[in-house]
This record gives structure tokens, C-alpha cells and sequence, in this order.
């Protein structure tokens, strides 16, 4: 009798544990296989078709390979809110893909890294929209559109103001908060 009413509660205590744990594996091996062709896809797109006007050549934290143009933070405000906004956030901080603030977290106990608070350069992050971003649409933007765009995501990191304008001289110019933040290894480039 005692044996008998042991297993009765073993039974009913582990059919739902069983029942749940079943879903929460299926659930598990969807979503991996949900993921893997997201993942696969935004893979063969993140390079779109280059545009004539794309400007290939890779540029340096000096400056070197920057093409002619410019933008303002205004201009740089309207690509960024059609083209970037829907994965950045409105403000450049949503969650798991921010661009903006954190600046002097890196220290602390819950560091925020963003383009704001690590980056050592302007020019890098205009090098890195010229060639990477809008994901999916990638090398779609004109040289004008990512100076712009580089300018917005600087104010919005309170590095520049908002009537600032940015070409290939200003970008140089641009301080970021972690700058000096890396060190130099021997034999590396630096600015
Ligand atoms: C479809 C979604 C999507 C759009 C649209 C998009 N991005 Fe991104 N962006 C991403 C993803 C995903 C990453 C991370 C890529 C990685 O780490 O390989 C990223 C990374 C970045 C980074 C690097 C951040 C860091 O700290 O490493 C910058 C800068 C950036 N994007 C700027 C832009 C700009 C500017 C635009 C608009 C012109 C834009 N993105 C549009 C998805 C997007």
C-alpha cells in the first residue's frame, strides 16, 4: 500500500515536468533552426548590390581613404531615421544593438559599449557604415549620407552639436571620449 501510493505520486509529479520539459526542448530546436536561417539569409543579403558612387577603399583612423563630401547632424537625422532607426532605436539605444551612451561605463561593474563610450575614432565609424551598414543594404549610402549619418550618431553621443557639419578634415578632428583608452601595441599603426 505504501510502495503503491509512492509511485502514484511519483507519477503525477513528474507527468508535467515531462510534458514541459518535451516542449521546452521542441521550442529549443525551432527556434535553432528559426535562427540558423534568419541567420543565413541576412548573411547573403548584409552585402547588397554596391552602388556606382561607393567608394571602396578602406579608411585608416588617420583619415587616409576618406572620399570628398560631407554631411550635417541635420541631413545625417533623416538618413538615420528612415535607414537606421528601425534597428538601432530611435535615439540609437535599443537594447543589444545600441549606438549611443555608456560613455566612462567602461570601468564599471556593468559596462555599456557603444560607438560612444569605446570607439578611439571618428573616422573608423564612418569607415564602418560605408561598408557594413544599413545591414542588409549594405555600400547603398553616397559619401554625403554616411558623413551625415557618422555626425548624427556623434551628437547623439553628445560628442558633436547639432548645427555640426563633417567632412574628411573635420572627422580627423573629432575627439572621442575612450581615445586613449587602447594601448599601442608595438609595431601597429596608430594615429
Ligand atoms: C536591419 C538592421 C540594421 C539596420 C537597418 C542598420 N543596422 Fe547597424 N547594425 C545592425 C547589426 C545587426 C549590427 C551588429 C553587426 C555585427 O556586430 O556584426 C549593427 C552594427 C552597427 C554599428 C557598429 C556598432 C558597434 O558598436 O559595434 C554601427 C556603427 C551601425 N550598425 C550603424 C548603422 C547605421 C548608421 C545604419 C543606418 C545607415 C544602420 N546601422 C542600419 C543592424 C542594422
Amino acid at each position: 500500500m505504501f510502495m503503491y501510493k509512492g509511485k502514484e505520486r511519483l507519477f503525477t509529479i513528474r507527468r508535467p515536468a515531462v510534458i514541459v520539459l518535451a516542449f521546452f526542448l521542441l521550442g529549443e530546436s525551432f527556434a535553432a533552426e528559426a535562427c540558423e536561417n534568419t541567420l543565413g539569409s541576412s548573411v547573403s543579403a548584409a552585402l547588397g548590390e554596391p552602388v556606382e558612387h561607393y567608394v571602396s577603399s578602406i579608411v585608416s583612423p588617420d583619415g587616409s581613404g576618406l572620399p570628398d563630401g560631407g554631411g550635417s547632424v541635420a541631413e545625417g537625422k533623416q538618413v538615420y531615421e528612415t535607414q537606421c532607426a528601425a534597428c538601432h532605436g530611435i535615439d540609437g539605444d535599443m537594447q543589444g544593438n545600441r549606438l549611443v551612451g555608456g560613455i566612462g561605463t567602461l570601468s564599471s561593474a556593468r559596462p555599456i559599449v557603444t560607438v560612444g563610450s569605446y570607439w578611439p575614432y571618428a573616422t573608423i565609424l564612418y569607415d564602418y557604415i560605408a561598408r557594413a551598414m544599413p545591414y542588409g543594404q549594405a555600400q547603398t549610402l553616397t559619401a554625403d549620407e554616411v558623413y551625415a549619418v557618422t555626425a548624427y550618431i556623434l551628437h547623439l553621443n553628445g560628442i558633436l552639436s547639432d548645427s555640426a557639419e563633417l567632412d574628411a578634415l573635420s572627422l580627423v578632428e573629432v575627439d572621442m571620449p575612450n581615445e586613449d583608452g587602447f594601448v599601442e601595441l608595438p609595431g601597429m599603426g596608430h594615429k
